[in-house]
């Protein structure tokens, strides 16, 4: 089977045919397996040193022709799950994607016989198969959504089970792929960082949240601690989904807590204690940051003016950092632990205010000061005009 070298009349038959039978001796010309010298062969079976057309393309010779979809998996599975084979050129390979894939929806399903779910060529592409991280790859992070999109936003095929088809939508508003798509953070969530590749499934109920918090630790944590940790746990669109959904996840605003479309509101009832603490701790956070924004206008008007402020300026940090703890810590549904933080940043906020103001003062001060001697020194230059001219006017004249 693999590495046949030498010829591949495969190729050069196929490469001389006009039309789409061409198509995948070109499109091999890049692909990671003729690379490494496995041809045609490796997946089509037959003998690629033989030039008669009988011959090369002979069941006896294995030769297997068209691959149905549904044998795509195993033809891959071959090489991709025998580790002494993957290991002599790829080392670190992984070699469960196939047992990953029977765990996952498409698996199951194509193991049932319903071969419009992805499998392997669906996602790595047929004859130009590139590395995953590959620009070009249609597994790269930036291309992968548009990889699973092409079903999963496909609304004819996605009606017969009866799937929504907004995911691609949603996800490319996120600011997940803002943060992916603008500023190439990698670190961001794609289809696959949430749902798995191999074993593509949506996140069970109890993991959603687990999901979320691989990155976002300390919300997790926070969470963890609050009252709706174990309440929205046995939701079914629990966790972290609840208020930022899961594909269209938005930048949070401190109108989530009280203000249009408050996500609190849900649940809590006008007038019930959780929205009496959704609104308090919307009011205290708000405050906060109208202080801290106050307190940024006089110094950088002070500033303007020759004012020496940089150690209020340097304070106002601390009080940056405090209004972001706060908003963090909404998600322990605690008012007490909102309140810790708003307070601190409160403090820092009025002695900054107060710097400025102090600061302000002692310029009228200065500016005072200039003015009286500026007089005092035109008084002089005045006083000594008048003495001059008066000696002049004395000198005897000629
Ligand atoms: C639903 C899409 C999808 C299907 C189906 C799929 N893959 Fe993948 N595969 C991916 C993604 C995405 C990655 C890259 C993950 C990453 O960026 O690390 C990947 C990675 C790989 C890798 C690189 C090593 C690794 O495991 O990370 C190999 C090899 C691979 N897939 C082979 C297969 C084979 C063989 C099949 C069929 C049994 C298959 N894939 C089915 C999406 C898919
Ligand atoms: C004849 C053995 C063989 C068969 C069959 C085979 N592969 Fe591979 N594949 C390999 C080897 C070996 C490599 C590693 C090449 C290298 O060194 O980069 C590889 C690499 C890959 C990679 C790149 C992994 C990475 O590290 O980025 C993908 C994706 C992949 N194969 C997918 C497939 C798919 C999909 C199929 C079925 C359509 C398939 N392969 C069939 C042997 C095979
Ligand atoms: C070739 C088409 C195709 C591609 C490409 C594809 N899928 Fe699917 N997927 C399907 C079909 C069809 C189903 C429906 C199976 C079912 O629900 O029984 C499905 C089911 C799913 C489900 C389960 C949904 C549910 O709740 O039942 C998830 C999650 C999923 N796919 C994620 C992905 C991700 C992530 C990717 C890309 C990495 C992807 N799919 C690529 C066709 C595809
Ligand atoms: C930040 C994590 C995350 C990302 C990124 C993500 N999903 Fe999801 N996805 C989820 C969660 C959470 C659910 C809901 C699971 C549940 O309700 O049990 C879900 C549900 C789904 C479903 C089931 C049907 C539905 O809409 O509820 C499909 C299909 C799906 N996602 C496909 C995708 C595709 C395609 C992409 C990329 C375009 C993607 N997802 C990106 C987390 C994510
Ligand atoms: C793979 C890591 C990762 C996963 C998983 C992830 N995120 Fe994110 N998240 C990020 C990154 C990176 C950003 C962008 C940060 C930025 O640009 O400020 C972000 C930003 C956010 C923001 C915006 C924060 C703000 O500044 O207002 C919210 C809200 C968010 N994620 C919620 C979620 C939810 C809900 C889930 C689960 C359904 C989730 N995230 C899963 C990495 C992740
Ligand atoms: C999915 C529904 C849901 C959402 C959304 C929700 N809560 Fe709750 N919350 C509950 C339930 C259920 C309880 C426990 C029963 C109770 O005491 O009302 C609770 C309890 C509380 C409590 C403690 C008990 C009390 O009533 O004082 C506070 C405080 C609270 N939530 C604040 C919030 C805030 C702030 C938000 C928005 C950031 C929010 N909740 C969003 C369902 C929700």
């Amino acid at each position: 089977m693999p590495g046949a070298a030498g010829r591949d009349t495969c190729r050069e038959c196929q490469a001389a045919l006009d039309g789409p039978l061409a198509k995948p001796a070109l499109e091999v010309a890049r692909d990671v397996h003729a690379r490494v010298g496995f041809g045609c062969a490796s997946c089509d079976g037959g003998d690629p040193t033989q030039e008669d057309p009988a011959l090369s393309m002979s069941r006896a010779k294995g030769f297997v022709g068209k691959i149905t979809r549904t044998a795509i998996p195993r033809t891959c599975a071959r090489c991709h799950s025998h580790a002494a084979l993957m290991h002599k050129f790829k080392p670190q390979q992984r070699v469960d994607q196939l047992a990953q894939y029977l765990t996952s929806v498409h698996g199951k399903r194509l193991a049932q016989g319903d071969s419009a779910v992805a499998t392997c060529t669906d996602c790595h592409g047929t004859h130009g198969i590139l590395e995953v991280r590959d620009a070009q790859a249609p597994t790269h992070p930036l291309r992968l959504p548009t990889t699973c999109g092409r079903c999963h936003a496909d609304a004819r095929l996605m009606a017969r089970y009866g799937l929504p088809t907004n995911q691609l939508a949603e996800y490319q508003a996120s600011v997940h792929w803002e943060a992916l798509s603008l500023r190439r953070d990698l670190s961001a969530p794609n289809c696959a960082t949430c749902h798995g590749n191999h074993g593509a499934t949506p996140p069970e109920v109890s993991s959603v949240a687990a999901v979320c918090g691989t990155c976002h630790a300390l919300l997790e944590e926070l969470f963890r601690k609050s009252v709706h940790q174990p309440l929205f746990a046995t939701m079914e669109r629990g966790g972290y989904s609840v208020c930022h959904g899961h594909h269209r996840v938005q930048r949070t605003t401190v109108d989530m807590l009280d203000g249009a479309g408050a996500v609190c509101a849900q649940c809590h009832q006008p007038g019930s204690s959780g929205a009496r603490v959704a609104a308090e701790m919307g009011r205290r956070i708000r405050e906060l940051k109208a202080a801290l924004d106050r307190s940024d206008q006089i110094l950088a008007r002070a500033a303007r003016d020759g004012m020496e402020v940089s150690e209020a300026v340097l304070r106002q940090q601390e009080g940056r950092e405090a209004l972001v703890k706060a908003r963090v810590a909404v998600h322990t549904a605690n008012l007490e632990e909102v309140l810790a933080w708003t307070n601190q940043g409160m403090a820092v906020a009025q002695t900054t205010w107060r710097a400025g103001q102090e600061a302000l003062r002692e310029r009228d001060r200065r500016r005072m000061g200039l003015a009286v001697s500026l007089c005092a020194i035109a008084l002089a230059i005045a006083g000594l005009w008048l003495k001059l001219r008066s000696v002049e006017a004395n000198r005897p004249g000629w």
